[in-house]
């Protein structure tokens, strides 16, 4: 049985403060829950802060980026090493912000989640096509490629450490989420070609969540799903009271 995780990713967005605040209620309010496990993913400026507030607490620290050298001339960039000495357990690798906006390829998000788990951190790895593509029915074929190229090279043991996120780009921050049969279809072929890619035991074990426009009232129709493990969530996760229906919604 796969638990439940949902993530919070707030972008750039939040202030110090205002960061400290969101962590610390999503942290009170779980006071240990250990029936789904739970994450924010801040802005790098604000994991020391947020790290603080976590502490001693259920709720866990994500970054939405590394780099994937150690260390060096490299000015800008964090490295996997520093988001695991402020505290960070979770990295978001391979989000469409990133592969859009960025640039970001498979083969650099590949050498970005291997550095990750190198370095004792877990990741949360993105896929997911452009409307274009779901139009044009190659969905399947631009998730296939996704994780092929995205996860080469990484062993079953590895995927331990990993968690997907199925994100169909025409749903991030649009309102338009993915109906039911559209999600469970592209999770069940996710987890399908982790078995092809590994074997059935890791496949059944590898939580699968979905992301785009996951809000209150549709988190729980969402995460009812048989190979949906979850939610990533954007917009809704910068509220406290709707991060944390969201959450409840996946207690059931
Ligand atoms: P959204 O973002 O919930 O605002 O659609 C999801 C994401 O980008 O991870």
């Amino acid at each position: 049985m796969r638990p439940k995780f949902v993530a919070g990713n707030w972008k750039m967005y939040t202030s110090a403060g205002t960061a400290k605040a969101l962590a610390t209620t999503v942290a009170m309010s779980m006071k240990g829950d250990k029936r789904v496990m739970v994450a924010v993913c801040p802005p790098f400026p604000w994991l020391g802060v947020v790290a603080s507030a976590l502490d001693g607490m259920s709720v866990m620290l994500g970054a939405q980026n590394c780099h994937f050298e150690k260390e060096g001339a490299y000015t800008g960039e964090v490295s996997p090493a520093m988001l695991r000495d402020v505290g960070c357990q979770y990295v978001i690798i391979g989000h469409s912000e990133r592969r859009h906006g960025f640039g970001e390829t498979d083969d650099l998000l590949n050498k970005k989640a291997k550095a990750a788990l190198a370095a004792g951190l877990k990741v949360i790895f993105c896929v997911g096509e452009l409307l274009a593509e779901r139009e044009a029915n190659q969905t399947e074929q631009v998730l296939d490629t996704q994780l092929t190229n995205g996860l080469a090279g990484l062993t079953s043991a590895q995927m331990h450490s990993v968690v997907l996120a199925y994100e169909p780009v025409w749903a991030i921050g649009t309102g338009k989420v993915a109906t039911p049969e559209q999600a469970q279809a592209a999770h069940a072929f996710i987890r399908g070609k982790l078995a092809g890619l590994y074997d059935a035991g890791t496949a059944a074990h590898v939580q699968i969540q979905y992301g785009g426009s996951v809000k209150a009232d549709n988190a729980a129709g969402l995460m009812s799903l048989p190979d949906v493990d979850g939610a990533l969530v954007g917009g809704a996760s910068l509220k406290a009271d709707q991060f944390l229906a969201i959450v409840n919604a996946a207690i059931g």
